[in-house]
């Protein structure tokens, strides 16, 4: 097959609604990392796509148990989550969120052109409303028993004690997560995908990519095969967080998160590259890889494929490189239980071993199965590996050139066996580094990496220039012309897994990144060129980082980072419109089901507000009136638990996790303005 023109390489979207951990790491943006890297040391054109996703369910519901907003939410994790997969070396051309306008716009002219075309089916069904909230329950908003197990904190899209997926009308004594009351039946109306009338076309497709990884190709064929094979899909939802559904009979409505997230790729490169986006999504000779986790499979294999065909425009999705999943300490990463290794902060711990993880996470990469990290392994491949061998092979060349030579690589001199078998792996290695990353195979391709240090580093250690030296110093001219050879591959070999390395190392050898089809042929430095001596290219992981990490697994979750990470900058324009103003709390009650909430009476002077306010926790009610506070007074009025809440108080929080009012000062009148 010929090299395609060029490539869209997207990482799977991480919801904005928590950090990033190793497992989300391992299993799609490190892969993905890694192959980008490969393709532009190749020299072919990529874009490399990622983002937030920031609607969904799953943000409301994280917002309310915060008791904020899901803007706050997604603010919030979007920073944590670039600054995090940033951190470890993620080398995306954007790092977009589909909350922008463009992604609004962008997803909106998808859903009118498939409305307007006629393949969306409009259908009205029952579903649970919540009258106390006034609104209709996402799945995940509904509780009750499991009809399988009996489990009664069953959710409706699924019971998480069996695993059953399940329908909110199967669910008995449900009851709604918003109010806890008794949500009733309502008609409501949405519009669907009809993947059932699809599914030949979908079919077709699937099986003309018969050489992707089994674990993929064999989730979509059972899901094609299914009893009742492929179902219409509504593509809308009755949420308040969202991007609207672009009609007007569709008030309150949005677009269904797994319709508008992955368009999120497209806005993305829209976004990133203008009117040249549509070479990266629309034309055959580009070539689209998704890289996901396995929880992301049908939707990116069947329902995003559907919508793109249904559309008509597009190029379809060429590759889906999903892995499994990754374990911790032989048990499943947890977010709720906290057992989890966050990537924030890793990089926070282990300042300066970003590669180490890489390193690891990629030779445990759950290709083919799950698979399991442990800190014992993490350090014992840091120091036996990337230490013993890769850095040792490395500092003994740099440091023995430059006690030589002052650094100045020495000619060449005729080979030995031994430099022949040396040439022939450096001959070798980067096809099969090269062969192995084609295929998606990134263990294999980095141990075919480590291969060359290992040859290299056994190289030096059975030739001994340093007693050559004293017996035949033209003998180690050659051995050193050939060590240093190996390490000149080794620096744009490792670009790929270990790109901070990587980049250190080429300082000390002074050495620019070549083109791939070069690095097979011969010597990559000339006799003569200048090499620094550098300094140790990886550092251990004491026993000490690591027992520390083990306890902190054990400890409960921490309350929230202790500084989160500035928001985006504001213009002075956007500061000038908030109107803060002096406040007393005259009442306060607790809101009945809501164990966050209560419900606060503010004199403002000129009127009284009611504000609903996250703060139960800290405060008792009754000793709150009588308490001055800092209002936002032109907030627009948002409704919480079916109460309108019409206005923010202002908080801090103090060492101890406590909030506390942020109080104006004693002779500030109520009413009075806050600047
Ligand atoms: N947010 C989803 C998840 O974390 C992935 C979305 S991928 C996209 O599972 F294609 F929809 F963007
Ligand atoms: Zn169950």
């Amino acid at each position: 097959m010929a090299t395609p023109q060029r490539y869209t390489v997207t990482a799977a979207l991480p919801y904005a609604n928590g950090p990033v951990h190793i497992g989300h790491l391992a299993g799609c943006y490190l892969p993905a990392d890694i192959y980008v890297r490969y393709l532009r040391q190749q020299g072919r054109d990529v874009q490399f796509i990622c983002g937030t996703d920031e609607h969904g369910v799953a943000i409301n519901l994280k917002a309310q148990a915060e008791g904020c907003s899901p803007k706050e939410i997604v603010d919030r994790y979007h920073e944590v989550i670039r600054k995090g997969l940033e951190g470890i070396g993620c080398s995306f051309d954007i790092f977009s969120r589909t909350s922008k306008a463009i992604h609004r716009e962008t997803a909106q002219d998808f859903f009118t052109k498939l409305y307007e075309q006629g393949s969306l089916v409009e259908k009205t069904t029952e579903q649970y409303y919540d009258t106390q909230a006034e609104s209709f329950l996402a799945d995940r908003y509904i509780q009750g028993t499991c009809p399988n197990c009996g489990f009664e904190e069953a959710y409706g899209d699924q019971c998480e004690s069996c695993g059953s997926s399940l329908s909110p009308m199967e669910l008995k004594n449900p009851v709604s997560r918003l109010s806890g009351g008794r949500p009733e039946r309502r008609e409501t109306t949405h519009w669907f995908l009809p993947l059932d009338h699809l599914s030949g076309k979908i079919e077709q497709y699937i099986r003309a990519h018969g050489h992707w990884k089994p674990n993929v190709y064999g989730q979509c064929m059972s899901w094609l095969q299914s009893g009742d094979g492929l179902q219409a899909r509504s593509m809308t939802r009755d949420l308040d967080w969202g991007v609207p559904v672009p009609l007007p009979q569709a008030e309150g409505k949005v677009l269904y998160v797994w319709f508008d997230a992955p368009i999120g790729y497209i806005s993305a490169t829209k976004e990133l590259l203008g009117e040249r986006w549509t070479d990266y999504w629309q034309r055959e000779d580009t070539k689209l890889v998704h890289f996901i986790g396995k929880d992301n499979i049908v939707f990116h294999c069947i329902t995003f494929p559907s919508m793109l065909m249904e559309h008509g425009d597009y190029h379809l999705p060429d590759e889906v490189p999903a892995n499994e999943f990754l374990n911790l300490e032989g048990r499943k990463i947890s977010t709720s239980r906290n057992w989890a290794v966050w990537l924030h902060e890793y990089v926070a711990d282990f300042p300066g071993k970003e590669d180490a993880l890489r390193y690891c996470l990629c030779a445990n990469a759950p290709e083919t199965k799950d698979n399991d990290f442990t800190w014992k392994d993490f350090q014992n491949r840091n120091n036996n590996e990337l230490v013993a061998v890769l850095g040792n092979f490395v500092n003994r060349v740099l440091v023995l050139l430059n006690k030589y030579y002052d650094g100045k690589l020495p000619e060449v001199q005729a080979p030995t066996a031994a430099e022949e078998q040396l040439q022939k792996a450096r001959r070798q290695a980067p096809d099969r580094v090269a062969a192995a990353l084609e295929r998606y195979r990134f263990r294999e391709a980095q141990l075919a990496m480590m291969q060359l240090a290992r040859e290299g580093n056994k190289y030096l250690t059975e030739e001994e220039p340093w007693k050559t030296q004293k017996t035949d110093p033209s003998r180690t001219e050659a051995i050193m012309h050939e060590a240093a050879q190996t390490a000149a591959l080794l620096s744009q070999l490792m670009e790929p897994f270990l790109p901070f390395a990587a980049a250190r190392l080429r300082g000390y050898l002074q050495l620019d990144l070549i083109p791939w089809e070069k690095l097979s042929d011969g010597d990559l430095l000339p006799a003569g060129h200048r090499v620094e001596k550098g300094d140790l290219l990886f550092e251990k992981v004491s026993d000490e980082a690591v027992e520390a990490q083990k306890q902190k697994l054990e400890e409960p979750a921490p309350a929230e980072e202790k500084h989160p990470p500035l928001k985006e900058e504001m213009d002075f324009e956007t500061f000038t419109q908030q109107d803060l103003r002096v406040g007393t709390i005259t009442a306060a009650e607790e809101m009945p089901k809501a164990d966050k909430l209560l419900k606060l009476s503010v004199n403002l002077g000129f009127e009284q507000r009611t504000i609903v306010s996250g703060i139960r926790q800290h405060f008792d009610a009754a000793h709150l009136p009588g308490q001055r506070v800092t209002v936002v007074a032109n907030l627009a009025p948002r409704k919480l638990r079916g109460v309108e809440s019409q206005g923010m108080i202002l908080m801090a929080e103090n060492a101890d996790g406590m909030l506390h009012f942020v109080a104006p000062p004693a002779e500030a009148e109520n009413g009075a303005v806050v600047r």
